[in-house]
């Protein structure tokens, strides 16, 4: 099987996501790291991708470099990846996709409802793969608890509750720190800090697992730490098209929660429930039953389940393999042969609009509003 070449932008030295796409883009051999623009900083983005194997003339300054050095060869990068810090996805994302190149961008895909429907319509016309990482929807426990709410196993779903809540920038004397503070200045973060930060892989997950997208919602937003201009906290309430009443809770403040990610789905005859920092197991329980706990890799669980998962039963199995299935299913998708759900651009505009409804309701003490971006009405 020929590899395919891959590119990244962002993720340098140091970066928190870059390691997890490394590890994962290259975790089944599909993609080798071809080409990079890996830092703000021309000089050590260059060095830094040399240390990782890409060849000196692929080892690009920025971004706009990179383009026109990959656009002209025959050897062009198959997919690219765009690891930067948000304000810069929607620009880059939308050239290498005119330029035709598949893309899989870093969430939030954009900073506004409108660059989002923009890319939609961009990723259409040109026919490649917009992805966006929403990879906890990778775990193979995740497409379980999907498996089992398509097929009826806990019947309709009534209510989902879910949260992402940590509790690492509740330290009010670290409040000042650049790498904390710029997260709640709307100049380098936009409208939203923790729910677009955080909330939305909570959002995402709830329509993958109940095949379902969020109608409406309403929503309260706190800075906890007053000196913070954007939300720390927030509380969202959200109907989905089929009814189901959903409770999402995110934070950054809740101190001794670490990565704080978890999700119940209850329905008219069963309930699960799974949490990222036990990510082999989904915990069910049948109406008036015992409650079971599932491990991913035993006998009897879904095809998509067992497909995803590596190693044998009861190891850890973690984040960058997660990532790594997003990859798995891109690299099928780039060969034309059957691949698994992979999160889209459409996911990226639906939290966009969410992220922006979610600000309009909270400044409107709450108020029920329209949770849909105006091209999916
Ligand atoms: N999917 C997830 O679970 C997940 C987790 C963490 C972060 N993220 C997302 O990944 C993105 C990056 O976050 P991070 O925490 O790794 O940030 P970071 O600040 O740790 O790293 C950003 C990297 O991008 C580089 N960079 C910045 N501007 C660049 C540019 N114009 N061209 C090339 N490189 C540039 C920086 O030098 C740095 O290496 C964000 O959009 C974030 O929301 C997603």
């Amino acid at each position: 099987m020929t590899k395919l070449n891959w590119g990244m932008i962002g993720g340098g030295e140091g970066s928190q996501i870059g390691p997890a796409h490394r590890l994962g883009a290259q975790a089944d051999g599909n993609f080798v790291l071809a080409a990079g623009a890996l830092d703000v900083d021309a000089e050590k983005g260059k060095a830094y991708a040399q240390s990782l194997g890409v060849a000196p003339d692929r080892a690009y300054g920025n971004w706009q470099e990179m383009l026109e050095g990959e656009k002209g060869r025959d050897d062009r990068i198959d997919l690219v990846t765009v690891a930067t810090p948000n304000s810069t996805h929607f620009e880059i994302t939308k050239s290498f996709l005119e330029a035709g190149f598949n893309v899989l961008c870093e969430k939030p895909m954009t900073m506004t409802v409108e660059e989002g429907e923009e890319i939609v319509k961009v990723a259409e016309a040109s026919g490649k793969i917009c992805a966006v990482n929403y990879c906890y929807s990778a775990y193979p426990m995740v497409r379980e608890m999907r498996h089992m709410v398509a097929t009826g196993q806990i019947g309709k779903v009534r209510l989902i509750v879910t949260s992402f809540s940590h509790g690492h920038h509740g330290d009010a004397t670290d409040a000042d720190n650049p790498r904390v503070r710029w997260r709640y200045d709307p100049a380098m973060a936009g409208v939203s800090g923790q729910f677009a930060d955080c909330g939305i892989h909570a959002l995402h997950m709830a329509s993958f697992v109940a095949s379902d997208e969020v109608r409406e919602l309403s929503a309260d937003f706190a800075s906890t730490i007053s000196s913070r201009e954007l939300e720390d906290d927030a509380m969202v309430n959200f109907r989905m098209d089929g009814g189901t009443v959903g409770r999402l809770w995110t934070s950054s403040v809740a101190i001794g929660r670490q990565h704080g990610f978890d999700i119940q789905v209850f329905g008219e005859i069963g309930g699960l429930r799974w949490a990222s920092e036990q990510p082999n197991q989904v915990y069910y329980t049948p109406v008036g039953g015992r409650t079971q706990i599932m491990e991913k890799g035993e006998s009897g669980l879904s095809s998509e389940a067992q497909r995803l998962s590596r190693v044998a039963i009861a190891h850890p199995e973690g984040f960058p393999l997660a990532v790594a299935n997003i990859y798995v299913d891109l690299a099928a998708a780039i060969r034309g042969e059957e691949h698994g759900a992979l999160p889209t651009a459409s996911d990226g505009l639906r939290s966009m609009a969410a992220v922006h409804q979610a600000v309009a309701s909270a400044k409107d003490g709450g108020a029920w509003v329209d949770a849909r971006p105006p091209m999916f009405r």
